[in-house]
């Protein structure tokens, strides 16, 4: 313990060198700027959310120093590209723990500029969380520790949450798994980690793109799995497997299918999922995850890992292969599948009036280039909520293409799309919000007070400011957030 305190300590200060980052206030109509930097109390935040993360009884610290580099990467075989990589993979390292360990992730940045790591999904406390709001950024040459406890079993990710178009196309993404104590047992079980890269005519990573590409984001020319472009799969015969899928993506929205077979659904965002659902596509939008059973397959069979067309407001484009799966002879299977996942509690009951509004809305300008904006702002400043106040969030979208609405650090569960409610019940993070369409969210934050954010998962729209902050606060405390005072 007193070595990990010295290790950080010293973190801590290469940190604080590194202090005119640049980025402070920005203008802002009407509210005044935005401050995006963390408050005063943020170090001594951070110390308390640093000490207070300790293993349960039986559980362990996994520790991992991860350091961003460039890097060289084959996304196909014979071409290589210039990549930004956390130890020199794309995916980053995999993470694999159990709830109730520490996991403390050591960063160093060898990039040429700032970065901050983000842990889509984990709740955790607010000052690990990477964002602006709670932390500096990285500066190049310096490192920085990611200490807290893993409280929830599910799939999730890490991302760079610093120039994200750039650094997470360039590779800056991974997996996490939290295992239960009491996982369903399969015949195998992988981890699948969607993304696109757009490469120009030399294998580079293309600069950015046109207005169109800000405004649909940018979807990659190659599309990968765990980093390479259409892997090939191999499964046995009469097996069923358990694949863990993560689309980390910056814009593209996969409707998933497996050779057009059904599966079954066992899991979710936030984890295993009340009902097993039987589908033979799922839309996984950029952030989301989905924990499905495929399989048995017969020995010989050849199928295609599709993304089928989708029209998220952009047209439905084509059919697209992700990956192949090869089925070679026939092995013995000892997978049960189970019949009931786990139980998940209704946050509410049947009729709820919403305690707020979110808006996603589009504003045109003369050259016809599109800005999204969040309740009619870039980069806004939303009320805080308070501990132990149940949420239930409309997020009406007037603007003529979908968006993925992610929530940083908490689960809610989703009670209606367009005003029908779901077929069952989950914990997400991250959920679609069909064009012109409304999806009405629970969510209750628990004693985690701090600064926190919501945004759109489309990369570029984030990037343009289709997101907000707001401070989870205990009874009786204000908000204290620097954006707050500026007026
Ligand atoms: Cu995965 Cu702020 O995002
Ligand atoms: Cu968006």
């Amino acid at each position: 313990m007193s070595q990990h305190h010295e290790h950080h300590e010293q973190h801590q200060h290469s940190n604080h060198e590194s202090h005119s980052h640049g980025h402070g206030a920005h203008a802002h109509g009407g509210h005044g700027p935005v401050v995006h930097a963390p408050s005063n109390d943020a170090a001594a935040e951070y110390q308390l959310a640093y000490d207070q993360a300790e293993p349960d009884p039986g559980r362990t610290v996994v520790r991992v120093d991860l350091e961003a580099r460039e890097a060289d990467w084959k996304f196909t075989p014979g071409r290589t590209t210039r990549v930004w990589a956390f130890d020199g993979q794309v995916p980053g390292p995999f993470i694999d723990a159990r709830v109730g360990d520490v996991l403390e992730v050591c960063l160093t940045n060898r990039l040429p500029e700032p970065t901050t790591l983000h842990w889509h999904g984990l709740r955790l406390p607010a000052a690990m969380d990477g964002t602006d709001m709670v932390q500096r950024p990285i500066m190049p040459g310096a490192t920085f520790t990611y200490r807290f406890k893993l409280v929830d079993a599910g799939t999730f990710w890490y991302h760079s949450h610093s120039n994200e178009t750039v650094q997470v196309e360039r590779g800056l993404y991974g997996a996490i798994i939290v295992r239960a104590s009491d996982e369903p047992a399969f015949d195998r079980e992988r981890v699948l980690v969607l993304s696109d890269v757009m490469l120009d005519r030399n294998g580079e990573v293309a600069a950015p793109g046109d207005s169109h590409e800000r405004r649909s984001g940018r979807e990659g020319n190659v599309r990968l799995v765990n980093g390479t472009s259409e892997p090939e799969l191999m499964m046995w015969g009469g097996q069923v497997e358990r694949w863990r899928i993560i689309n980390a993506a910056a814009a593209r929205y996969v409707r998933l299918s497996v050779g057009r077979r059904p599966f079954r659904i066992i899991g979710t965002g936030g984890g295993l999922f009340e009902g097993l659902t039987t589908a033979r596509d799922v839309l996984l939008t950029p952030g989301e995850r989905i924990d499905i059973a495929v399989g048995p397959f017969e020995p010989g069979e050849v199928l295609s890992v599709l993304s089928e067309p989708y029209d998220r407001g952009i047209g439905p484009g084509d059919t697209e292969l992700f990956a192949t799966v090869r089925v070679g002879p026939a092995a013995p299977s000892s997978s049960g599948m189970p019949e009931y996942a786990r139980a998940i509690e209704p946050l509410v009951g049947n009729s709820t009036t919403p305690t707020r509004e979110v808006s996603f809305s589009e504003r045109i300008d003369a050259h016809g280039d599109v800005t999204f904006l969040i309740n009619g702002e870039q980069h806004y400043r939303d009320e805080p909520v308070t501990v132990g106040e149940l949420q239930v969030w409309d997020i009406v979208n007037a603007s003529s293409i979908d968006h993925p609405f992610h929530l940083h650090g908490f689960f809610f569960q989703v009670l209606e799309r367009n005003g029908t409610p779901p077929t069952y019940r989950s914990w997400e993070d991250t959920v679609n919000v069909p064009a012109r369409g409304r999806v009405r969210i629970a969510w209750m934050p628990d004693d985690r007070p701090g600064e926190w954010m919501y945004h759109c998962h489309i990369l570029e729209h984030h990037a343009d400011g289709m997101m907000a902050h707001f401070a989870v606060v205990r009874p009786g405390d204000t908000d204290s957030a620097p954006g707050q005072s500026a007026a």
